[in-house]
């Protein structure tokens, strides 16, 4: 009854010919996905107008940005507004990955605004989670993680959260190599969605998307995604690849 999702995010790579060369290998595969299965490709801001006019509709295949204003417009200078993405053409917006919390102090209030303003421009955020290691280490991530939901998400209505994915990320793997187990996802999947159900009812929280992302790759996206309340992943590295994101796209099932 929800999506699959997965989701490449890019991050601050590759040139404009790479980008189309990219996006050309992965739709010249000519994938066939299935009923209620999405693929997003969060391209730098300048290569989002090209992907949109590449990806030509393509059954199944949307354009996401990586980060939008937590400011309506004006001046802001070198920020994009959620309006501007929208403009464009963009579907889903990632929001909160752990690199902008970290490098450019993004705390749960700021990504508060940028939900709101993104989904009133009519793309779906895709909103990261997920706890540094030394909260894993001392076993209170559920406690983090649930903060972050209280504190970025709980003030929208049932109606908005249907438009909103969660992406688990936990920082520790990120980058790293080092990825979660299929149990380790597993359980804080569903830590987070039986926090969905005590504040929005079970329907909502069966509803939504909880994507896992952190090191992900071929050989453990089967494995990750095989896990109940493991719906897709947000992918880094392996999404620059076009051999690697196909395959794990193909491991939704
Ligand atoms: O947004 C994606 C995540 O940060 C995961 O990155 O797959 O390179 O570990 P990674």
């Amino acid at each position: 009854m929800r999506k699959k999702i997965v989701a490449g995010n890019w991050k601050m790579n590759l040139t404009l010919g790479q980008a189309e060369q990219l996006i050309n290998d992965i739709l010249q595969a000519g994938l066939r996905l299935k009923d209620g299965q999405e693929v997003v490709m969060a391209t730098p801001f300048p290569y989002l107008l090209k992907a949109k006019s590449l990806l030509k509709n393509t059954p199944g295949f949307y354009l996401g940005a990586q980060n939008s204003a937590s400011e309506k417009s004006g001046a802001y200078t070198g920020e994009v507004s959620a309006e501007m993405l929208q403009s464009v053409g963009v579907d889903y917006v990632i929001l909160g990955h752990s690199e902008r919390r970290e490098y450019f102090q993004e705390s749960n209030a700021t990504l508060a605004k940028k939900i709101d303003l993104a989904l009133a421009n009519g793309l779906k955020p895709i909103f990261c989670c997920g706890e540094p290691l030394e909260v894993r280490k001392a076993e209170t991530q559920n406690e983090y993680v649930a903060k972050q939901l209280e504190e970025s998400l709980y003030h929208l209505t049932e109606e908005q959260l249907k438009n909103v994915v969660i992406a688990y990320e936990p920082i520790w793997a990120i980058g790293t190599g080092l990825t979660a187990s299929a149990a380790q996802a597993q359980d804080m999947h569903a830590f987070i969605r039986a926090q969905i159900a005590a504040k929005y009812g079970r329907e909502a929280a069966l509803r939504t998307s909880i994507l896992y992302g952190g090191s992900a790759k071929p050989s453990n996206a089967e494995e990750l995604f095989a896990c109940p309340d493991v719906d897709g992943g947000l992918i880094g590295g392996a999404s620059l690849v076009a051999a690697d994101f196909l395959a794990i796209i193909q491991k939704l099932g």
